[in-house]
């Protein structure tokens, strides 16, 4: 799988010599032992292509809460925008962590997607040969992206609603600037990809609820506008509820989705359950200055620590994070590394979609696969 990152200059100039500047957040729950597994991996791609790699902890999430009362402090928000290249960050979030108005307190979404301005939220879903899911599909049948707004939108009123004693209302708020860049970025994402596998039309879908709210009919107007400048790109648009039902019954038409951040949270869980679960989902949030990479999945404290959660969301995060930073060798390292282990049945999820022999065999299978087959995998 490539992950084409259109129009968003990397963060790193790919001849650079001098190592690749990662921060780590390693979260909350399952994501110390996850960061962990992916760094490994990344360092070992990253080293098997005769590039380097240089690690930095930093403290992010409910625990930070905890700790600090508040889930990132300001200066480690002005490091990441300048000290690093790009972010590798666990889940975060512990449910007993909370505002006083029943909140998550330790989530980091409306503190780094917005401190960072990293606007697309780019979810790859790819069915590999090897995984099994509830619902049949070929391999290979799966293949698109969601590409989900990632700073306005109904979460754009975090904290920020009408309360009153008796009624709360949260505003769903999309500007035309908004809606613009996230849909040339759609755009130009499908120009980079090779279509849909049902038909191999390159295609961006607009999802929306433009039947019913005003916000969502500015989002489909602006998208119809910016599409006017992509002829060679088919369009086509879906109602939301519509969305999930076709993202199961009819997966293959899909090569690009574009929609409003709420709509694009919920259709990227539905997505996932169709090709492996929520551990076999990357994301990167992109934007201009530095970006970040992490699994689509929550903390799953009731697994922490057991070596049972799967790692790869966060492993192929890592190599999302490499070909944003323009070092696609390393990117394919791993990707590969991770299908071919898939469809041999060397590593494998069970039924619960948890990888079995757990995260850290899991982890090993990977670095093995890139051991042996190194740089000549890229
Ligand atoms: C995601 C997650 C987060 C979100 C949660 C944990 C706040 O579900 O990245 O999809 O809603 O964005
Ligand atoms: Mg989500």
């Amino acid at each position: 799988m490539t992950f084409p990152d259109p129009g968003l200059s990397p963060a790193t100039d790919p001849a650079r010599r001098e190592p690749l500047r990662v921060a780590l957040i390693a979260g909350d729950g399952i994501g110390p032992e996850l960061v962990d597994s992916a760094a490994r991996v990344l360092a070992a791609a990253s080293q098997s292509v005769g590039e380097d790699v240089c690690f930095t902890e930093e403290p992010g999430g409910a625990s930070t809460y905890e700790e600090t009362g508040v889930a990132m402090p300001a200066e480690v928000l002005q490091r990441l925008r300048t000290c690093y290249d790009a972010v590798l960050k666990g889940p975060v979030g512990l449910p007993h962590v909370r505002h006083a108005d029943g909140t998550e307190a330790g989530l980091l979404g409306g503190i780094m997607r917005t401190g960072l301005d990293a606007f697309a939220n780019v979810r790859p879903m790819r069915l590999r040969p090897g995984v099994h899911t509830p619902v049949r599909h070929a391999p290979n049948d799966i293949d698109y992206v969601i590409v989900r707004e990632n700073t306005e939108g109904l979460y754009l009123s975090r904290g920020l609603g009408v309360v009153t004693r008796d009624a709360v209302s949260d505003q769903l708020m999309l500007t035309r600037r908004g809606c613009a860049r996230i849909c040339r970025y759609a755009f130009e994402l499908a120009r980079q990809r090779h279509g849909a596998p049902g038909d191999g039309v390159r295609r961006v879908t607009c999802v929306d609820k433009s039947n019913v709210l005003r916000s969502y009919a500015l989002f489909r107007e602006v998208f119809d506008d910016v599409a006017e400048a992509y002829p060679d790109i088919d369009t086509d648009h879906r109602y939301a509820d519509a969305a999930g039902h076709d993202l199961v019954a009819n997966p293959s038409h899909f090569d690009v989705i574009v929609t409003e951040n709420f709509l694009g949270d919920l259709l990227s869980d539905v997505g996932a359950a169709t090709v492996g679960g929520l551990g076999m989902c990357p994301s990167g949030n992109i934007g201009d200055g530095v970006s970040y990479f992490e699994p689509t999945h929550g903390s799953a404290p009731g697994l922490a620590g057991q070596d049972r959660a799967n790692p790869l969301s966060q492993i192929l995060s890592a190599a999302m994070l490499l070909h944003h930073c323009g070092r696609d060798r390393g990117a394919q390292v791993i990707e590969r590394a991770v299908t071919d282990a898939l469809a041999s049945g060397e590593m494998s999820l069970t039924p619960h979609q948890t990888p079995v022999g757990g995260t850290e065999q899991v982890t090993r299978t990977v670095l093995d696969r890139i051991n042996q087959t190194g740089g000549n995998a890229a």
